[in-house]
């Protein structure tokens, strides 16, 4: 076993972190208050190559391998958790779904301007009435008499980067008796008629990641615009968000090490009873606990996504990896941010300090790509083999 990352890997972490302490934390503060989406950042973030980092050069991006994306994409998180978001769908549930799942055809249109940040990719699965339970969705796509196309109706919801972006992967019913094996999967072009977003969501946190419903109405799509055959948009859906849920995982990680990182300074410069802080036995326990767990989520976070890169070489799924290091490390983030919060005592509480914001944006990676529930849920089947 070697711990010693690439040079290559060195390089993107070093690359993502310069930018992100050079480019992001001077204005996430401003961002998170105003709720505006970052135009300016995450362009450059596509000149750097970081919104296609697994995407072979050929379609556009980076060419580097999944622990080179996770490690970057820590270093964006630990500087703001809406820029990684918006990085994180990008490249995983966006680019890498069609990447894995899409034709030669849809790499070169689809992949190309997305992964050099031209344009934002987006993935909508999620309905008013179907989160956790993704296969009851209500979207339909009926194709055409003579097969060229299909007419797609339905409404999707919590829609990140929805708002902004040109492209979304969307899945939707093609046959109603089959369950969860009759959605297909479409490459939707937000700039065609019968396309509508609707309200954007006030969120708690991320709020500089933007998201929306969106609304298709008698939108027209391409058959050469279904990703894979019909029928097989739940098992295209699961498998990206099995890529995805290790981007949620380091989201949380960078989200965490920010928090922990300025709980230690805190510590060190805090008086109280003419000592610092940090000299009090119940603060060395929670110093010695958020470390700990912050450790153990990186290193569960990195090897979910080695799992991904053996499974580009053997085709297995590597669900469990991924949905352990998203429990894990969601939780772990919300555990860190909120003791951050309790240490800084009422500065922990005032928006003069980014632990505010940390303990904000640490809840959603317990929610969104599956919720913690979905996580236990996926993991206990998988090890007992029981439903
Ligand atoms: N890879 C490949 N195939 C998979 C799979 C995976 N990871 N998981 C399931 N499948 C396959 C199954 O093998 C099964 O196929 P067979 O019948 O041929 O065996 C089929 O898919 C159906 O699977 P299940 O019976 O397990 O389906 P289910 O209805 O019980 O649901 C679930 C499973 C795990 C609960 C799933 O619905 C789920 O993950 N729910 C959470 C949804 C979610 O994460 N939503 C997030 C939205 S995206 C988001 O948040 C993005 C954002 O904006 C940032």
């Amino acid at each position: 076993m070697d711990f010693k990352l690439t040079e290559e890997q060195q390089m993107i972490q070093a690359a993502a972190r310069d930018f992100a302490q050079r480019e992001i934390v001077p204005i996430a503060a401003e961002f998170d208050r105003s709720g505006a989406f970052p135009v300016a950042t995450i362009r450059a973030m596509g000149e750097l190559g970081l919104m296609g980092i697994e995407v072979p050069e050929a379609y556009g991006g980076a060419g580097l391998d999944a622990i080179g994306y996770v490690l970057a994409l820590i270093e964006i998180n630990a500087a703001d958790a809406a820029h990684g978001t918006i990085m994180s769908v990008n490249n995983t549930l966006y680019c890498n779904g069609i990447l894995k799942y899409g034709s030669e055809e849809q790499k070169q249109k689809y992949v190309r301007p997305v992964a050099s940040g031209e344009e934002v990719g987006a993935y909508a699965l999620t309905e008013p009435q179907s989160g956790s339970d993704a296969a009851n969705m209500r979207t339909r796509a009926v194709r055409s008499e003579d097969g060229s196309h299909y007419i797609i109706n339905g409404k999707k919801s919590w829609i990140t980067s929805g708002p902004v972006a040109r492209y979304i992967i969307l899945f939707a019913i093609t046959d109603p008796e089959q369950g969860a094996k009759g959605i297909s999967a479409f490459i939707v072009d937000t700039d065609k008629p019968g396309f509508r977003r609707g309200k954007t969501e006030p969120k708690l946190g991320i709020r500089a990641s933007a998201t929306c419903e969106i609304e298709l109405e008698d939108y027209r799509v391409e058959a050469a615009d279904r990703i894979g055959a019909e029928g097989e948009g739940f098992r295209i859906a699961m498998g990206v968000l099995d890529a995805g849920r290790i981007g949620i995982a380091a989201q949380a990680v960078g989200i965490a090490r920010a928090a922990y990182e300025a709980s230690v300074e805190f510590v060190r410069e805090r008086k109280a009873f003419g000592r610092a802080i940090g000299e009090f036995q119940m603060i060395q326990a929670k110093i010695a606990d958020m470390k700990s767990r912050l450790m153990a989520a990186e290193l569960l976070t990195l090897r979910a996504a080695w799992a991904k890169q053996q499974a580009q070489k053997t085709g297995e799924r590597y669900t469990l990896e991924s949905s352990a290091a998203k429990l894990f490390a969601s939780e772990a983030a919300m555990y860190i941010t909120h003791q951050a919060v309790q240490m800084h005592g009422g500065m922990g509480y005032s928006k003069e300090m980014p632990v505010e914001r940390y303990f904000r944006d640490a809840k959603i990676t317990e929610i969104y790509e599956g919720t913690s529930e979905i996580q236990r849920m996926v993991i206990s089947r998988l090890e007992t083999g029981l439903r």
